[in-house]
């Protein structure tokens, strides 16, 4: 991901560089509406399960978000009988092997809203089925379809938000980040409380931000609107330096596997009248040519919401993993200028990415690991906690990455070399997003403001 780094000297009061983090958005995670979350308890297993009454609802809660008609295209769908029963025998080997659905936490580690992991007894339950014949049982006993708006995973879009102008994505080699700037056309301010990145071609996308950039802004002032175009592309060094930072808050980040955000009621993050949306897009080749228009679906706050969401990043710019090392440790810490309740993550690596690790540093210096994750640069995931936390001005937050650059990473580009920050695969980043909830009459700048008790 492109740009993280927060203009620290537009930042009041004495914010040091080393606090590394920065104001952008990313996602906030769930699954589906209504979908039971995070119950990781044992239940027995029906000893003879059914279709309609034991397989539709796992099917539902942990797999329909991808595996459905419209959702990721080229997926088989897994919604009806003849679906599952169809895809039987690669159902039990996905999730036996644990490759589905895809979950990357360490469960020692923090408990998620997102969990979309299977527990033993539901993919025991999976394996009795097939060996049982698949048996459907009666219709009448299982759930009611699920209701989906084409690819969209949050309630109906208010408001669907496209690239006008679809982007060409050629057959092979490297294509540089894109931008798109799409006014909202809002003539009042909005809060959104759900919203989803849906890329029309995703098999180019590697990641999507989406930034929120407020009338005043001057960034990218001088860039065009409606139309693609690169920072190379762009004759004013000025507006080719711009590209590369801001301190806009981000609607979103997407990322393959990523999930919408969705705010509880009482949160949304804020789009003031008359912002623009500005898409920052990483495409990458797949062998064929093709285009992308990605569109930004988003669901508004029915009343003001009492907390703004805001993203912050630790990131680390400033590493050289040495050639060959297989479990190289990046470190960053960050201490909360303010009072903040701690949302979600979405940790962002490159090929390199081994593992990700976001721990709470106390006084004595014990650490308490909120988030590990087991890093898989295809599935960059979020993680949305179960239960809100708390965090006190002066609580300081770690994060470290673990890269592998050895020849037993399978991913690996190139063992032999030295490898830095870069926006490219090749290269590779160190960013921790983090969403935090701060008071709805609160910016981003203002929290970055200490408070004289506080400090
Ligand atoms: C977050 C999205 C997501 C979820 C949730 C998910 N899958 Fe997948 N699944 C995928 C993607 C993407 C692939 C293609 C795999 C690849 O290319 O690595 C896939 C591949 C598969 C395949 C191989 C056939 C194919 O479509 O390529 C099976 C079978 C499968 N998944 C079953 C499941 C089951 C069963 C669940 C739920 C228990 C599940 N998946 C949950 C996204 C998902």
């Amino acid at each position: 991901m492109n740009t993280p780094h927060f203009c620290w000297e537009t930042l009041p009061f004495g914010i040091r560089r080393a606090l590394m983090i920065a104001g952008f958005a990313c996602a906030g995670a769930s699954v589906l509406a209504g979908a039971r979350v995070g119950a990781q308890h044992e239940e027995p297993a029906p000893s003879h399960p059914l279709f309609y009454r034991d397989i539709l609802p796992v099917l539902q809660e942990h797999c329909e978000s991808c595996h459905r008609g419209e959702a990721i295209a080229g997926r088989v769908p897994l919604e009806t009988y003849e679906e599952a029963k169809q895809h039987r025998d690669e159902i039990v080997r996905m999730v036996t092997s644990h490759d589905m659905p895809p979950w990357f936490a360490d469960p020692r580690f923090g408990k998620f809203a997102n969990d979309i992991s299977l527990r033993a007894d539901q993919i025991a339950m999976l394996q009795s089925w097939v060996k049982d014949g698949t048996p459907a049982g009666d219709p009448a006993e299982g759930p009611p379809p699920l209701h989906f708006f084409g690819g969209w995973n949050i309630p109906k879009p208010d408001q669907i938000i496209k690239m006008p102008v679809p982007v060409d994505i050629p057959a092979s080699g490297i294509v540089d980040y894109t931008y798109e700037i799409v006014p909202t056309g809002f003539t009042e301010d909005k809060w959104a409380q759900f919203s989803q990145v849906l890329p029309s071609s995703p098999q180019f996308v590697h990641h999507a931000v989406i930034y929120i950039r407020p009338p005043g802004s001057t960034w990218l002032r001088g860039a065009p609107k409606n139309i693609p175009f690169t920072a190379k592309s762009m004759n004013d060094v000025e507006l080719q330096h711009q590209a590369r930072g801001t301190t806009s808050d981000m609607l979103l980040v997407y990322a393959p596997g990523s999930s919408p955000d969705r705010w509880p009621e009482t949160m949304a993050k804020f789009i003031p009248a008359g912002a623009d949306l500005v898409f920052q897009m990483h495409y990458t080749t797949d062998g064929k040519a093709g285009e992308d228009q990605t569109s930004v679906g988003v669901v508004f706050s029915k009343q003001p919401p009492e907390q703004r969401v805001i993203t912050l990043q630790l990131n680390n710019y400033d590493f050289l993993i040495p050639p060959g090392a297989d479990n190289f440790p990046v470190e960053v810490h960050g201490t909360m200028p303010n009072d903040c309740t701690l949302l979600s993550f979405f940790p962002h690596m490159h090929l390199r990415g081994k593992a990700f690790e976001y721990n709470i540093v106390h006084a004595d210096k014990t650490r308490t690991t909120l988030l590990r994750v087991n890093y898989n640069f295809y599935w960059q995931l979020s993680y949305k906690l179960a239960t809100p936390m708390p965090l006190k001005a002066g609580t300081e937050l770690q994060a470290i990455a673990w890269f592998d650059n050895s020849p037993n990473n399978p991913h690996n580009p190139d063992p032999s070399k030295a490898v830095r920050w870069g926006d490219q695969t090749i290269d590779e980043m160190m960013v921790g997003f983090f969403d935090i909830a701060i008071p709805a009459s609160m910016d981003k700048e203002h929290f970055f403001i200490r408070h004289p008790q506080q400090q």
